[in-house]
Formats: C-alpha cells, structure tokens, sequence
C-alpha cells in the first residue's frame, strides 16, 4: 500500500511548506499531496484560499500580489510555496506528486508550468496525479492533455459508486475514510481505477483499508503509517 504524505508531513511540520515535503520525502513516503491554487496566473502551495488558518497574514489570496504573498510566514519560518519550488524538489527523488487543485483558473497555468517541467526540470507528468473535487477541471484536463494521470475526489458514496470516476477516464479515485466501504473498493477495482483513501491516521482504519484492498492512503503522518504497515505485514 502507497503512503501519500497528506500536505506534506503535516501531522508534525506547517502543512503545505517545502519543509514538510521534505520531511515527508525523510519519512519515506511514496508520494506527496498539495492543494494548488491559482493567482494571478502562477500556482501556489495552500489549502485554503484564506490566508488565517496557515499564515500570518489575513483575508483571501485574491487580495494579495504573488509578492506580497511570498512574504507571509506559513509556519516556523516557512513561506507559501509556489507548485514550481515543489516540482523542483521532487525532481531528483523517487517520489511521485498528487497535486489537488483547489481554486478555478488552475486548468491553464497547469498545463503552461507543466510544459515547460517537462523541458527544464526533465520532471515527467508520468509522475503526476491531478485530482480535485471540481470534476470539471478533471475534465477540462483531460481533453487538453489525454495522457495526465487523473484521481477524481470524492467526499460521498454515490449510488452508483466510481461510475463518475470511470467515466472522467480517471487513474484513481480518491475517497473519504469516513464513507469508503468494501462494495466501493470493488466496484472502482472491476472498473480499473486505483483507490486512494483520505485522511488516515488511525490504525484501526490503516487496517480496515488493508483488508479492503486499498491502493494507498493519505497521512499526515508518514512515518507513523510506515511503522503501522510494517508490524501489521
Ligand atoms: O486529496 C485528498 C485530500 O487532501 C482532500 O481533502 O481538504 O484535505 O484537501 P483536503
Ligand atoms: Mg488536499
């Protein structure tokens, strides 16, 4: 089962910083996850688009400049990191990137940053998994560029399980702990789809997720989950 560090290693480090993503990568985590958001064109590293909860500043980042915004403490020091930093990071590792878009406009500079990864960071979008709860943007991404690796979010169990998946031609599908059942794992499962399962931190729910059949989860506590799957294998 993949550990996808949630915000980085969020758990113990500022969520959605260089320094949690580089503990994440310390901590042995198959992959990273980060909320995106889109402003004035450039991709930025935060989950929500008011600034309060993170940083020390206030009000939405739609009122800042990038500059501006890159001045802001995110924790301990760290600043809001742009999807590029994040990219250059990870470039020489072994690790793979699920970047979650949050906001709208994100579709365009997605594909423009994507483009020039391709050529100066030699960062292969083979590596990358763009999901969101926006399935329209999922959407939008794919006619644009059919061979991205797409993860559909999910908050609910609809009644006909991953068929929204399916049809978006999605890689995974991306659930909630608190609803993911059995019946949904093997509905995704016959229908090709890898499942990835948010937030776990709990034994208790690492194993249920195991005997599921699971792909991967999400921790804010990679280490911790690696500990966990170990002693239970
Ligand atoms: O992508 C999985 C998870 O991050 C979705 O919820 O609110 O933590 O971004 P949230
Ligand atoms: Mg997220």
């Amino acid at each position: 089962m993949q550990i996808i560090a949630h915000r980085g290693a969020s758990g113990e480090y500022p969520e959605n910083t260089l320094l949690a993503i580089e503990q994440a990568i310390t901590q042995g985590a198959d992959a990273i996850e980060i909320d995106v958001f889109a402003v004035q064109g450039e991709l930025i590293v935060i989950h929500d688009h008011h600034l309060a909860r993170t940083t020390n500043g206030t009000g939405s980042i739609y009122q800042y400049s990038i500059e501006q915004l890159m001045q802001l403490d995110a924790g301990r020091g760290e600043r809001i990191p742009t999807l590029r930093q994040v990219l250059q990071l990870l470039q020489n590792t072994r690790l793979w990137l699920n970047i979650e878009l949050k906001g709208e406009n994100t579709v365009a500079p997605l594909l423009a940053l994507l483009d020039k990864a391709k050529q100066e960071l030699q960062f292969d979008s083979q590596r990358l998994l763009i999901s969101s709860f926006n399935h329209h943007l999922l959407a939008a991404l794919k006619l644009a560029q059919p061979e991205l690796k797409l993860g559909a979010l999910t908050a609910s169990l609809p009644l006909d399980y991953a068929a929204f998946a399916q049809q978006l031609q999605a890689h995974s599908v991306n659930c909630d702990v608190s609803f993911i059942n059995q019946a949904f794992v093997d509905d995704a499962k016959a229908r090709g789809l890898k499942v990835y399962v948010y937030t776990v931190d709990q034994a208790d729910d690492l194993s249920r997720l195991q005997q599921y059949g699971v792909d991967g989860i999400f921790s804010n506590y990679p280490a911790r989950s690696r500990t966990l799957l170990s002693t239970d294998n």
